[in-house]
């Protein structure tokens, strides 16, 4: 087992490596999980969030290599979820003269909710002295649950940030620059397209705090912790959080017997020959999760599917659902539906119909094809293409 770290002088991380963890809600998790908590060795020793409960023994383990756990003093829960607060009885049975706090009003409910335990609120802005440290606490609500917060502590200039900057990878190295940036930038932008999305208003508002602090870490509940790479995921936040887009196209189609699929290649070699870079994404072989990833930061999207009995494919309803749960801000995304039909053209009108729903901006009405696209038909869709990227600019 990977012993305890300590991160900074009295600081360990005492949290839990969920290496073989594939999906957290639905959403893959390919890189693992960690559940990353943190002991304070001060006057009052204090514990920063938890571990899943399945992972109680080897969080407990983490904390007796530094002290016996009966004797921490404070618990801060920034947020209830249980990948974050589920070994939370645990130490409440074995320090149970431990004071526990939460936010005020949702975090103190939802500790109460979840385990019975009574915990005490503090607001945005309130303090905590726990001997040379002084721990300020500042909400982020629906960052991701109403009861989020995060913890400053002054003498370390280390933020505490829960959820907010985490990533999905499990890693014995705790920090950014002993790992594979690439893949950690990858794994922060997953995570927050498909965990953080939705909330990219009250993101910015937490940012926007988070930017005021003089930091040398941020210290997430998941992954790696951010010290030589600071700047550049606020940067990425203050761009993800801001909806800025590439100039980039994600054409994400479904087809039966390929008509539907010529159509996708011929839409994604259109923005090819227009000098914008494209995907071309079959969602048979790529997880909602990832298509999401592809998706968030593209200023041009292309959703295509041909007719089965009367619907759009159930294959393209599960992306479009998905993708509408996580309301994408897609005002200023320039979207197209297409796709063929035998006798009816609902497949693909119904995906004219959720873009339509999903504020798209839809310069050009759906594409429906009768049974097989001709080459004439084929070469039509670059003006079709043409026309998106004019909608663009003006
Ligand atoms: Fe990592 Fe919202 O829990």
């Amino acid at each position: 087992m990977l012993n305890a770290i300590e991160i900074s002088p009295d600081i360990w991380w005492v949290g839990g490596i969920d290496w073989n963890e594939r999906s957290f809600h639905g959403y893959t998790t390919e890189k693992g999980i960690t559940y990353n908590a943190y002991l304070i060795m001060d006057e009052k020793i204090t514990l920063i969030d938890t571990a899943k409960a399945t992972f109680t023994d080897e969080f407990l383990q983490r904390i007796s290599q530094v002290v016996d756990p009966s004797k921490i003093d404070v618990v801060i829960t920034n947020h209830v979820e249980m990948d974050h607060s589920g070994s939370l009885p645990a130490i409440h049975k074995i320090a149970p003269n431990a004071t526990i706090y939460a936010s005020a009003g949702a975090g103190v409910n939802e500790v109460r909710a979840h385990f019975g335990i009574e915990a005490t609120p503090v607001k945005s802005g309130e303090t905590l002295s726990i001997g040379k440290r002084t721990l300020t606490f500042v909400t982020t609500p629906m960052v991701h649950w109403p009861d989020n917060m995060v913890t400053y502590s002054d003498v370390d200039k280390i933020l505490f940030s829960n959820d907010a900057f985490g990533q999905h990878f499990a890693s014995t190295k705790r920090f950014d620059d002993e790992n594979d940036l690439c893949e950690v930038y990858k794994q922060a932008k997953k995570y927050y397209a498909n965990i953080v999305w939705p909330y990219g208003m009250q993101a910015k508002k937490a940012l926007d705090v988070v930017k005021t602090l003089d930091l040398n870490m941020i210290c997430p509940s998941h992954g790696v912790i951010w010290r030589s790479h600071i700047a550049d995921i606020l940067d990425k936040y203050e761009a993800w959080t801001t909806y800025q887009m590439q100039d980039k196209a994600v054409v994400v189609f479904d087809s039966m017997w390929h008509s539907t699929e010529a159509m996708a290649r011929e839409i994604t070699d259109a923005f090819i020959k227009e000098g914008i870079p494209a995907e071309l994404i079959d969602v048979k072989h790529m997880h909602v999760s990832d298509i999401i990833l592809e998706m968030c930061d593209a200023k041009y999207v292309a959703v295509g599917s041909p007719t089965l009995n009367s619907n759009m494919m159930p294959t393209v309803a599960g992306f479009l659902t998905y993708m509408r749960g996580l309301s994408p801000n897609n005002s200023m995304r320039i979207g197209l539906a297409f796709g063929s039909y035998g006798w009816a053209p609902l497949g693909p009108k119904q995906v004219y119909a959720e873009l339509e729903n999903a504020k798209f901006q839809l310069p050009v009405p759906v594409v429906a094809q009768q049974w097989i696209p001709s080459e004439e038909n084929l070469a039509e869709l670059q003006d079709t293409v043409c026309k998106m990227i004019e909608a663009a600019q003006e």
